[in-house]
């Protein structure tokens, strides 16, 4: 019990700032002012407070597709670089076996799935650079068609920060994966847990401005906290301008190292909120100066080649 106060003298004692009006605090966030505390403080701990930006680590590739180069071994590979980032994407399964409960990296758990890469991107039949083009195969379910694949007490008793769910804009099962995404929003808003809208792409689905434009902003629209996209050679500053709540890009098939790096960073010049990045990490040849060389582009101001000289002093030392 608390010791009693025992002033007599009561106002003239005590300090009650009465001149000082009580700070209204601000919310760094695009998009995020509104929400409630715990969704904010989550949000805090995936992006920092000090830049409003993020490195999310993706290695939730296994849960399509199996052991993806450099994924062979997560604890061989993943954990070296979890200190570098800000967020760990990936699998219930993986973060169970593998990532060890005294992270203080935020978690952002992918929550649907449901078929593999041998399962056809989708049924389609068109034409493709000049050529007709059929895809899906009878009897198979296409890559769109998706369930959500975690309870939200599951995702609870993981402590995720995030939850992920793939997005199939213009697909075949469009409307199941938007299903997919909103019941994830509606059963993650109970708890204040933010949720993913992670933009799929296939040969069906072309990677232009106005697809991205669209499927980010259909996502943010239905509640979607943050909205996971490609990059654009083109007009990606449109894409993040249009979207209202924060844009992280995905790395896509690994590059030379300097191209990731410029990628990076023309995403964040161009208003995205940090990256999501998988492959353009783990498969780099070196994985941890690579990891350093982005947290210099999305952290700390550098520019591509500045910090392709951090990765390349890094690598020659090891
Ligand atoms: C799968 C995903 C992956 O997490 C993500 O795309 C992988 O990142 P990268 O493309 O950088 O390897 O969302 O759809």
């Amino acid at each position: 019990m608390a010791d009693l106060d025992t002033s007599t003298a009561d106002k003239q004692d005590k300090e009650y700032f009465t001149d000082t009006p009580q700070k209204v605090p601000d919310f760094f966030l695009k998009g995020s002012h509104q929400y409630d505390w715990g969704l904010k403080n989550r949000l805090s701990k995936v992006f920092n407070p000090k830049t409003g930006r993020t490195i999310m680590l993706a290695f939730d590739h296994g849960y399509f597709m199996g052991p993806t180069t450099g994924l062979e071994r997560v604890d061989q590979t993943i954990l070296p670089l979890e200190p570098h980032c800000d967020c760990l994407m990936l699998t219930r399964g993986i973060q169970r076996s593998i990532i060890p409960a005294s992270t203080q990296k935020a978690i952002a758990l992918r929550s649907s799935g449901g078929t593999s890469m041998i399962s056809p991107m989708d049924e389609w039949e068109g034409e493709l650079d000049g050529k007709a083009l059929k895809l899906g195969r009878p009897g198979y379910e296409p890559l769109s068609y998706e369930d959500t694949a975690v309870d939200i007490e599951e995702a609870i008793r993981l402590n995720a920060s995030v939850l992920a769910v793939q997005v199939f804009i213009g697909s075949q099962h469009e409307r199941r994966s938007l299903q997919n995404l909103t019941k994830t929003i509606d059963a993650a808003a109970r708890y204040g847990i933010a949720v993913m809208g992670v933009t799929a792409v296939g040969r069906a689905m072309a990677r232009t401005p106005k697809y991205f434009r669209m499927a980010t902003r259909i996502m943010a629209e239905l509640g979607c906290h943050i909205v996971k996209c490609y990059h654009t050679d083109e007009e990606f500053e449109t894409v993040t301008s249009c979207c209202p709540v924060p844009i992280v890009i995905a790395g896509g098939k690994k590059r030379p190292e300097l191209d990731a790096l410029q990628m990076a960073y023309d995403a964040c010049e161009q208003g995205a909120s940090g990256v999501d990045m998988g492959r353009n990490i783990f498969q780099a040849d070196a994985p941890v100066p690579m990891m350093k060389a982005v947290r210099g582009v999305v952290h700390e101001g550098m520019k591509p080649a500045e910090a392709f000289q951090l990765y390349n002093d890094l690598k020659n030392e090891a």
